[in-house]
């Protein structure tokens, strides 16, 4: 036993999220609770009304003309670049020029002294536009060549020849749908105008430094003229990694162009209308099997709807491919991965990543060969693990641990008693005439770093002040993921003081500079690095400072209960800090953290670009009503390994809420357009996320003990933030598993709706039929 006991508040203590009783309250301060700055004006976005057409260049006069708008801005009155690509250096506007790409899509801005105003002012705007045919699908877009980037592809080995070898080949077809974020806040940000051209941006974002790089961009003026900052997301989950930076940008513009404060408050319709969401994909696969069902060779084709601009798409893409194996081997394969450009919102990162849908090809696969073989589908996964008998490389060269994938796998089916239900459950089905029950698992290896590896770098600011308390900054932002705490946890531990003497401050790209975002759950691996390294260096003077007072050995000193001792000697962590100003040591220190070890060829499409994997494992139960194809999740068992947890409440939060989002994704959740392109779905009203009534009444989660965690991570943690959501694909599997008892698996598309559960169950009995 190494582990070391978790102390009251430092690494492995039970804390709450940082704000959790001020979000209870209503003290908590999201964007939209600041007090408004005198002068302040509203602004409202002037949305396409086609999907697809060539656009006469807009007159603004009817907008200025309606009482209380002050001005109003199109593309001619961007003082910089009308262009707010992440990458910057796709073809990405903020106000569409010549021709419009999606419904939806934003035309202009009208800024008022009322928001009602500046809505009335955008409603009165009469853009004239030539309708062009949209391309609203996929096979639409294929069937074009409409790719917003080359294909990326992931080979190894003779696939052709070993497809063709195969004693058996199956194939198969299946899409899923896409996802919308639906975050509490919606998007906003707040531009305040200082002297000379400067300009502080409130923005609810998970990447200041891409607000201040874009709002500078389209002002065209130097990024020192710009700060960022952020207290806290009421939510993110992805769509506030890139889309936020327009939003903030255009407000920016307005308050620019005014000389006066502007605020830009999407309404939920305007944010479903314009912002991303999760990519919908289609899949085609062709396998080769053995008798026993394991998978020889794969050649599948990835096709996710990336919307109308690249955006994110690159790296959705990345880990789409990346993740299409998930936990298996298939030693002769070949992945292919699009981005296909369609008349819809442009796409964007939604919690995982394209890891989700990468994820979802093997399930298909093993169900294909489990319905070849007529055996079920949890009898093939041992088969076909990666590592043990199989292969442990992934097909762009880095290993999977095969002992950590069986490990969870064994646990969570042990949890879930996996063979006495799988008796009752058929017992029930064969005496049940209308209800059937279902049961499912599933297993996960997720990678963790970004993919652009430029990006796994960090920074933090640490002071400390006389009397003992410490300020905490670095580049991670707050959504409700609790990373504020842990990084907090972090810097008491170094300490050796309790979690309260740290205040917890908002990001600002004025006090950390040249951030990447909080994303692809990296927030806590790298800012707990960076803070870390901070601390310490703060604490290395400290330690000095106490070593040459006492005459002792650096090494014999203990920061631990708040207090700084060595032997009989002791003295309050806040009095040594005094005593350190009074010797004139510098009581604040910047810290900076890069991933080690990790790389990737983006041409050769190989390399280690992950530092480690999260392992996770999950087993769902349904009962699904025949007559309708209603069904509830009854029970679910998870496990997931946290390695280290930093903080095991955060960590358990994170995962039930990814789980049931990811259950919202592959059940519940339908983003519907129409003929002409236009999206329907815009509300609570007409699309269904996830409430508490669809949480398992059964849910059992257990964090993986004595997790191995190999990679030098901060205190041995791992990243949580993504990974459980892929968990929830077991309950996809579970309604297969119900809809099909009798080994015929009819094809069940995603979202698994009441309605296409009913579909496949009317599929699967016609199959059975003589
Ligand atoms: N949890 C809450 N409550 N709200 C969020 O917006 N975003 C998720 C996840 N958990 C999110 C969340 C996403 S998409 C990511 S990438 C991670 O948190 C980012 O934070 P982390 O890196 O600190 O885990
Ligand atoms: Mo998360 S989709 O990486 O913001």
């Amino acid at each position: 036993m190494d582990t070391p006991p978790p102390s009251r508040s430092g690494m492995g203590a039970a804390l709450r999220q940082d704000s959790a009783l001020r979000h209870a309250t209503g003290e908590a301060r999201f964007l939209d609770d600041l007090p408004e700055p005198p002068g302040l004006l509203h602004a409202a976005l002037a949305l396409s009304p086609v999907a697809h057409g060539s656009l006469a260049p807009l007159d603004l006069a009817p907008a200025r003309a309606v009482p209380g708008v002050v001005a109003a801005f199109g593309p001619a009155e961007v003082p910089g670049r009308n262009d707010i690509s992440p990458s910057g250096k796709a073809a990405e506007v903020l106000f569409a020029t010549g021709h419009v790409a999606h419904w939806g899509q934003p035309l202009a801005l009208v800024v008022a002294t009322t928001r009602d105003a500046a809505l009335a002012g955008a409603g009165a705007l009469r853009p004239e536009i030539a309708e062009l045919p949209p391309i609203l699908s996929i096979e639409a877009a294929l069937e074009e060549g409409a790719l917003l980037m080359p294909p990326q592809v992931i080979a190894r080995g003779d696939w052709e020849g070993a497809l063709a070898a195969a004693p058996r080949r199956i194939q198969g077809e299946f899409r899923c749908g896409g996802q919308e974020h639906f975050y509490l806040e919606g998007q906003i940000a707040l531009a305040i105008p200082g002297e000379d051209g400067d300009l502080v941006l409130h923005s609810s974002t998970q990447h200041p430094t891409e607000v201040q790089h874009i709002a500078a961009r389209v002002l065209g003026c130097d990024y020192n003229r710009i700060t960022v900052q952020c207290r806290r997301m009421g939510g993110g989950f992805g769509g506030k990694e890139s889309n936020a930076s327009w939003i903030a940008a255009a407000a920016a513009l307005a308050a620019r162009l005014t000389g006066r404060p502007v605020k830009l408050r999407l309404s939920r319709r305007a944010d479903m209308a314009a912002t991303g969401k999760r990519h919908p994909f289609l899949y085609r696969w062709r396998a080769g099997i053995d008798a026993r069902g394991r998978v020889l060779a794969l050649d599948a084709t990835l096709a996710a709807d990336g919307g109308h601009s690249l955006d994110l798409s690159g790296g959705v893409i990345f880990r789409a491919v990346t993740h299409a194996l998930n936990a298996y081997d298939v030693p002769a394969v070949r992945i292919t991965g699009l981005a296909c450009r369609t008349n819809t919102v442009s796409n964007t990162a939604f919690r995982g990543f394209g890891g989700p849908q990468g994820a979802l090809l093997m399930e298909d696969v093993l169900h294909g060969a489990a319905r070849a073989l007529g055996v079920p589908v949890d009898s093939l996964r041992e088969r076909n693990f990666a590592g043990g008998p199989n292969g442990a490389e992934t097909p762009y060269g880095q290993a999977l641990e095969g002992d950590l994938i069986r490990r969870v796998w064994a646990e969570a089916r042990r949890d879930a008693d996996w063979e006495a239900r799988r008796a009752e459950i058929d017992a029930f089905n064969a005496a049940h005439p209308t209800l059937r029950r279902g049961l499912g698992g599933f297993a996960l290896a997720f990678g963790i770093s970004f993919g652009i590896m430029a990006m796994n770098q960090a920074g933090a600011l640490v002071h400390v002040y006389t009397d003992g308390s410490i300020r905490l900054n670095h580049g991670g932002t707050e959504m409700g993921q609790g990373l504020f705490i842990k990084i907090a946890q972090v810097v008491a531990e170094v300490f050796g003081v309790e979690v309260e003497r740290i205040r917890i401050t908002a990001t600002s790209t004025a006090e950390v500079p040249n951030t990447a975002p909080t994303a692809a759950s990296t927030g806590s691996d790298l800012n707990g690095w960076a803070a870390h390294q901070a601390a310490s260096a703060i604490r290395a003077r400290m330690a000095a400072v106490a070593a040459a007072l006492w005459k002792v050995e650096a090494a014999a000193l203990r920061f631990a209960d708040g207090r700084v001792t060595a032997g009989n000697h002791a003295m309050d962590f806040g009095e040594l800090a005094q005593q350190c100003w009074a010797q004139r040591v510098s009581l604040s220190a910047t810290g900076f953290y890069r991933t080690p070890d990790i790389h990737w060829d983006p041409v050769a499409m190989r390399g280690e670009p992950f530092f480690y994997f999260s392992y996770g494992a999950a087993f769902a139960e349904v009962l699904v009503d025949t007559l309708t194809g209603e069904y509830r999740v009854t029970r679910a068992d998870l496990v997931q390994d946290c390695g280290r947890s930093l903080n095991p409440a955060i960590d358990r939060g994170q995962i039930e809420g990814a789980f049931l989002q990811g259950m919202g994704w592959l059940t519940c959740e339908e983003l519907w357009w129409d003929a002409a392109g236009r999206l329907r779905t815009l509300g609570p009203s007409t699309y269904k996320i996830p409430g508490s009534r669809e949480m398992p009444k059964a849910f059992h989660l257990r964090l993986l003990e004595d997790s191995p965690a190999r990679a030098n991570t901060i205190f041995r943690s791992k990243a949580v933030g993504e990974p459980p959501l892929l968990l929830a694909t077991c309950v996809w599997n579970a309604l297969r598993d119900a809809v099909s008892p009798l080994g015929e698996t009819p094809r069940l598309d995603l979202p698994a709706t009441p309605e296409r559960v009913l579909a496949a169950l009317r599929s699967g009995a016609q199959v059975r039929q003589p």
